[in-house]
């Protein structure tokens, strides 16, 4: 089975939009988005753009707030503190990658974490991984919802992720550990990456190398998802050779046409719930 992230990203935003023009009947608000973006790389530009169009078309006021690469920190400081005090913005967002005057540290810490759409704030990824309530960042979020399609209960699978960032490994391991799988975080410093991969019931691939899982690395009947996005040439592959894998796989999501229709759809998600325990 291919996992149709497009088709469940569109049901997560027809349920938002819904949602949003329910509560826009009740109070006369409506979300608002805040996206900033610092210099100009080409994919930062086009994932704000693609996030700036998802939020319109499901009824969240969106704005670009573009500054320079050579902006000083203490500027996008000073806006993060004037968009925390804005009762008009319910989510803030600051595409990373950074230039390297600014601390992503610093930023990450500044923006409130009931504003903090991203989830990468310390409050939200301690509140996660106490097994609190939690804003919970976009593709591991994303992800176990791919998952949890295929199979409802994960109680008792083994759950190997590759990668170990803060945008995605770290906050996945958090997520399946909730849902009782066993979970095994491995990087580039395992020892034998083709053996852990082997005890995996569900395989979750986020280190930016193209069609590193192949075949002989997998178990039949496995969940796969793909966080990976490559260009090679003109083509955009995973991290997982597909052409390999969707026989043996129970279930594996395609790039693109995955993970990341359904990043978006959980940002705009994230908006929302902000949005919703302003109000409150
Ligand atoms: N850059 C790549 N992915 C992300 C993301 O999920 N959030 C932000 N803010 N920047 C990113």
């Amino acid at each position: 089975m291919i996992i149709d992230g497009k088709k469940e990203a569109e049901l997560i935003r027809n349920e938002i939009k819904k949602e949003i023009s329910e509560l826009k009947k009740k109070t006369a608000k409506t979300p608002s988005l805040s996206v900033i973006l610092i210099g100009d790389l080409a994919p930062s530009k086009i994932y704000v753009k693609n996030k700036e169009k998802s939020a319109r078309e499901v009824g969240i006021s969106s704005k670009i707030i573009q500054y320079p690469k050579n902006v000083s920190e203490k500027d996008v400081l000073m806006k993060i503190d004037e968009l925390n005090k804005d009762e008009n913005t319910s989510g803030i967002l600051v595409q990373l990658p950074l230039p390297n005057q600014i601390s992503k540290e610093k930023i990450i810490n500044a923006i409130h974490p009931s504003k903090d759409v991203d989830g990468f704030n310390p409050i939200n990824v301690g509140n996660l991984s106490s097994g609190y309530k939690s804003i919970v960042p976009c593709t591991p979020l994303g992800c176990l919802l791919l998952i949890k399609q295929v199979e409802k209960n994960l109680s008792g699978k083994h759950a190997v992720i590759i990668g170990r960032s803060n945008l995605n490994g770290k906050p996945m391991a958090q997520l399946l550990l909730k849902e009782n799988c066993t979970v095994t975080i491995v990087h580039s410093k395992t020892k034998n990456l083709q053996k852990e991969c082997l005890k995996a019931d569900i395989l979750v691939a986020a280190v930016g190398v193209p069609n590193l899982v192949k075949k002989d690395w997998v178990k039949d009947n496995i969940i796969i998802i793909d966080v990976g996005i490559n260009k090679v040439g003109e083509k955009i592959i995973g991290d997982v050779s597909f052409d390999d894998l969707r026989n043996k796989a129970k279930a594996i999501t395609p790039v693109p046409g995955g993970v990341g229709p359904m990043t978006i759809a959980c940002l705009l998600k994230n908006t929302l719930e902000c949005f919703k325990a302003h109000q409150l």
